[in-house]
């Protein structure tokens, strides 16, 4: 019975904990601090900074089986799953370390004894490789291990010098490959026939020695140091005697499981190894604290899981099965990796709410692209068709990439980016809700905002300015703009219009009708009924209804903002806010409009926080703080070191300098009054609170009572009655059709009883009544079938317009063309025309003409029949 892969991990970890390794719990996949890393993508990361001495920890020798993702950034491997045999977004690499304790001879010792003589691998499959000058381990290997000559290969830079990245620690390496045999095409590491399946590196051990800097010198290490790693799933396929390392036991599981939920029979299909992958990497990113969204980490993580969704999908998946099999991997992987355990019912409700949400737009997607590709020219999907399902349907490129490839396509990339920052541009836009009427002022000023829990105070003027100049002085009656040592008034910032009042001051008032901000100085606009000078005493009082009415609309926004994230999810973000004492604005992420059940949720969860009458608390933190806590933050904003919360209970809570009501119950309610799309994937909500809720209820209320009102209903029944009313119009208008027709029928018979002869040909000129226009062909070609032959010219009046038509049978177009007949006849009543020799049609203005045009129809055909 071969080991199994929890059975490799824990021999592993044994065997170098009994060479005196201090064991390490693997660490999260977000490294920790690093902003030149998306993930984990090696089992040294957590260990970077021991390595380059900044880290102190209380052992020198250290064991790990770190779990890694290699999927966004530049280590990414997304594309390639499913379509190889060894390739993974996740995987765990086995690795002891030491830092600046033992180096090569001992690396190398350790590695050969493990293979060799814990997991008895045949010393003749494996072959090793070191860098072209590493002399030192060269001799290691062939004369203290033993290992032949010619099965030691000297390799450049490429792939014997491993770096973390573009800078930090590095070093030359040495890989041990393992053969696993003639019956597989490949060559040894070096041959033309590397690339091959045959020889397959398992383990590296780097002898860490360098700190790449970012211009690409090499700094010494404080102590050579040594960093191996092992794929786990790569060593578990040599003991298994698998080639893939999908079929080793932990994937086979996956695998089955897979196919268990989505309900498939062929456990070797790609897609089911492509599902068991993305589900490892999934689940551990929402573990490790990440959520499907936009942006960033969180954007990979949403990019996976509709690869694997899209996957399940075309083996015929009925619903969300994706979640379905975290509680397999749980059971695989939960007890080397307890937080999974911890974790599964957050993971499963994260990936159950992204699938359902990918679901509703797979298929129209999948549609959609079916049909470019139906009608596609050339091998390259075009950008546009791209970002439309990226905009529309939720496809990340590279998903869409996938499709194209199993259909041997590609993708045009750089017109994808070009239409992505054409969006970036008109949502950029679409957010720009400021005034910049005083970008041209300066001020040194900072001014204190004391308007937090005031609606007045007295201040100093410390700043005049006047026709775009700063000024010492305002004369009565002059427009101008008052900045204050300390003011209640809030300078229009974070969507918060500013606020209007008056500062009373040298017995007359400034009426302020706007606050604006110039650099950190808040400036009131207004005029003034009484001369201002520098270092004037002034009282401020802001309009204090006003600002009551938009820290209404404010806190509310605050709470639609997580009500939307609550309902629609976690890739709502916010795109632009306006709030003023009349509404509140809110423009956000979203692919999609939301219906109006979905509004109708919204409305009544925020409904519910307003009753639940939460205390609103603001404090000051520090922005990692605030992060830490989970505060809301706009992504690319630039905040300041410290941060003002703003919290709701546990409803809401956002970084925010803005004003807010006392208790989430002073808002009284919130009414939505418009949702719509602003931009692609931008939707807006306009929302009103307070009286202005209560009005707009009332609004509706009176509309509602006036229509039932007509239909002599009362609401409750109005739609009944409306539908009531619509059925019967259905029967009248039929009705009124039908005796349409007979009444056309009748009109019809008298026409050709009273058919007059011109030249021994029968000819019917008359103007019609209550006739459609639109029947009026069909009706000349009865009164052509009845006269077997003849002419006919019929006029119609319909308001204020004409309408003509001449019909000629087919023996007689010879001698009468029915368009010369239509056209003179058109010129009475100011029309032109045409058609067929034998139908032909006309307009015309002058309805009270009609006789004229008539009598010079007949007068044409005598002509034409001479
Ligand atoms: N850090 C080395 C690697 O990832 C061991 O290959």
């Amino acid at each position: 019975m071969s080991m199994t892969s929890a059975d490799i991990r824990e021999a592993f970890l044994a065997y170098f904990a009994s060479k005196g390794h201090q064991r390490v719990a693997s660490a999260s996949l977000i490294p920790g601090n690093d902003p030149t890393l998306l993930f984990t993508n090696a089992g040294m990361v957590p260990f970077k900074d021991v390595f380059l001495g900044d880290e102190q920890r209380d052992y020198v020798k250290a064991t790990s089986s770190q779990r890694c993702l290699r999927a966004g950034g530049k280590h990414n491997d997304l594309e390639n799953v499913g379509y190889t045999a060894r390739h993974h977004t996740f995987f765990e690499m086995l690795g002891n370390f030491s830092f600046g304790d033992y180096f090569k001879r001992e690396a190398i010792q350790y590695a050969w004894e493990f293979l060799t003589g814990v997991l008895q691998l045949p010393k003749e499959k494996l072959w090793v490789t070191v860098f072209t000058e590493d002399d030192e381990a060269y001799d290691i290997w062939a004369k203290e291990i033993g290992v032949p000559t010619d099965r030691i290969s000297r390799i450049g830079a490429k792939d014997n010098f491993w770096a973390m990245g573009d800078t930090g620690p590095c070093g030359p390496c040495s890989e041990i490959f393992y053969d696993h045999g003639a019956e597989v095409w490949g060559g040894p590491p070096g041959t033309p026939e590397e690339d091959g399946d045959r020889y397959i590196e398992i383990w590296n051990l780097v002898f860490m020695q360098y700190n790449r800097q970012a211009d690409g010198t090499l700094l010494p290490l404080p102590k050579p140091s040594v960093d191996t790693g092992m794929g786990l799933e790569r060593i578990a396929a040599v003991l298994q005697h698998v080639h893939s390392n999908y079929d080793i036991d932990l994937f086979q599981a996956l695998i089955a499981a897979a196919a268990k939920v989505i309900g498939t029979e062929d456990l070797t299909s790609k897609s089911l190894r492509v599902i068991a992958d993305h589900i490892r990497s999934c689940s551990f990113l929402i573990a490790d604290g990440v959520q499907p969204s936009n942006e960033g980490r969180g954007y990979v993580l949403r990019r996976i899981i509709r690869r694997a969704v899209r996957h399940g999908n075309m083996l015929g998946a009925k619903g969300p099965f994706f979640y379905r099999l975290v509680a397999e991997l749980v059971t695989q992987m939960g007890q080397a990796y307890p937080e999974l355990v911890d974790k599964q019912s957050v993971i499963e409700q994260a990936l159950k709410r992204e699938e359902e949400q990918f679901g509703k737009t797979l298929e129209r997607g999948l549609t959609i692209l079916n049909d470019a590709l139906a009608e596609l020219e050339g091998s390259v999907l075009p950008g546009d068709l791209v970002f439309k399902l990226y905009d529309t349907y939720g496809f990340p490129m590279d998903l869409t990439a996938d499709m194209a490839r199993e259909k041997g396509l590609t993708v045009d990339e750089a017109g994808f980016a070009k239409a992505m920052d054409e969006q970036r541009q008109r949502a950029q836009q679409a957010s720009n809700f400021g005034m910049d009427y005083n970008e041209r002022l300066k001020s040194a000023q900072r001014s204190e905002f004391t308007g937090y829990d005031q609606v007045a105070g007295s201040a100093q003027v410390v700043e005049l300015f006047a026709d775009g100049e700063q000024v010492e002085h305002l004369a009565a009656e002059q427009r101008g703009i008052v900045v204050l040592s300390a003011t209640p008034f809030y300078a229009e910032s974070g969507g918060q219009i500013g606020d209007t009042g008056k500062l009373i001051v040298n017995g007359g008032e400034f009426i302020v009708t706007d606050t604006q901000y110039i650099g950190k100085a808040i400036a009131h606009h207004g005029h003034t009924t009484a001369a201002i000078n520098l270092g004037d005493s002034v009282q401020a009082h802001i309009d204090a209804e006003r600002r009551a009415a938009i820290k209404r609309n404010h806190s509310a926004t605050h709470l639609l903002h997580a009500a939307l994230r609550n309902l629609l999810g976690e890739h709502v973000t916010q795109k632009g806010s306006l709030v003023t004492a009349e509404r509140l604005r809110f423009d956000f992420s979203h692919f999609e409009p939301v219906t109006a059940a979905q509004l109708d949720a919204i409305e009544r969860q925020v409904n519910e926080e307003i009753v639940s009458n939460h205390a609103l608390q603001a404090e000051l933190m520090s922005i990692d703080a605030a992060k830490a806590a989970g505060a809301m933050a706009l992504f690319g904003e630039k905040y300041d070191d410290q941060v003002r919360v703003v919290r709701m209970g546990d409803f809401s809570m956002e970084l925010c300098g803005g004003t807010h009501v006392e208790r989430t119950g002073d808002i009284g309610s919130l009414r939505i009054v418009s949702e719509a799309g602003i931009a692609s994937g931008v939707r807006r909500i306009e929302a009103v609170t307070g009286m202005a809720a209560s009005q707009y209820t009332l609004q509706q209320q009176q509309q509602l009572r006036a229509a039932a009102g007509l239909f002599k209903t009362d609401w409750t029944h109005l739609v009944e009655r409306i539908t009531q009313q619509q059925e019967r119009s259905k029967g009248l208008e039929k009705t009124i059709t039908e005796l349409q027709q007979q009444l056309a029928a009748h009109a019809g018979s008298d026409l050709v009883a009273g058919a007059e002869k011109i030249n021994d040909v029968k000819v019917i000129v008359a103007q019609v009544h209550n006739v459609e226009s639109k029947a009026l062909r069909s009706m000349v070609d009865d009164l052509k079938n009845q006269l077997q032959s003849g002419v006919v010219v019929l006029a119609l009046a319909t308001d204020d317009k004409v309408s003509l038509i001449v019909g000629v049978t087919s023996d007689l177009t010879q001698r009468v063309k029915a368009g010369d007949v239509v056209n003179t006849a058109a010129q009475a009543v100011g029309g032109k025309g045409g058609g067929r020799p034998d139908m032909a049609q006309a307009g015309g203005q002058h309805p009270e003409q009609i006789p004229a045009a008539l009598a010079a129809a007949k007068e044409k055909i005598t002509e034409l029949l001479r």
